[in-house]
């Protein structure tokens, strides 16, 4: 399966949730099943797999590198840098079984998924895509204001989202997956994303 994960907006967790879904897919299907190609420029998740010293259960290739390889894995997550539009999105939906959008809970994320839905009607409604909250914070009901926004469009959604939790950020520095470190909020980061796995396998 293509996971490709974008978003028109920078800053949402494209980048944490393309590596954690790698890594559900990799634990699923076992050693050399998945490979995640970083598709964005500024090499996030390259990054991520240098500070990690391979504690990442999967590759990380170059978007430069990955005509030659991709195709002897089971499994494909790309990490985009987003604000796809016109071609460049077509390009993106076709090359994928599913795009996974990213969005933080607020207003603005919120118009500029209505205005990427718009996009990929525009496409012919050929694209599956799922939004996936993130960053989501345990004080406010943004989250459920969210859902109701997206659902009134008939903008397809996880049930699951991906709770605010500072494990992540701490991950991302030691390079690993947040199920490498210890503690409450590094479990549930890990059940959050284990719960968009089981999604996307469904
Ligand atoms: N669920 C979360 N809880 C807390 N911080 C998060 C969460 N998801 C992402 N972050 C942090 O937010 C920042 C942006 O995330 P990132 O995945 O790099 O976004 P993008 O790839 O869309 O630019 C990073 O510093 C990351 O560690
Ligand atoms: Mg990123």
């Amino acid at each position: 399966m293509i996971l490709t994960v974008t978003s028109h907006k920078g800053g949402v967790g494209k980048t944490i949730s393309a590596i954690h879904l790698a890594a559900y897919l990799a634990r699923r299907d076992g050693e050399g099943s998945t490979v995640m190609v970083d598709a964005d420029p500024n090499g996030s998740a390259l990054g991520w797999a240098r500070r990690g010293k391979g504690r990442l259960p999967f590759e990380v290739v170059s978007s430069r590198d990955a005509g030659g390889v991709v195709r002897s894995f089971e499994n494909v997550v790309v990490d985009t840098q987003g604000r796809p539009r016109g071609e460049g999105l077509r390009r993106l939906v076709e090359g994928c079984d599913l795009l996974v959008v990213p969005s933080t809970p607020d207003a603005m994320s919120t118009e500029t998924i209505i205005l990427m839905a718009r996009d990929l009607r525009e496409l012919g409604g050929r694209a599956d895509y799922r939004v996936l909250l993130t960053m989501v914070k345990w004080y406010n009901r943004r989250a459920a204001q969210a859902r109701k926004e997206l659902n009134k469009r008939n903008i397809p959604l996880f049930a699951a989202q991906i709770r605010d939790r500072a494990a992540f950020p701490t991950a991302e520095l030691r390079g690993v997956p947040v199920y490498e470190l210890k503690g409450r909020g590094a479990r549930e980061g890990w059940e959050d994303y284990e719960a968009v796995g089981r999604e996307v396998s469904g």
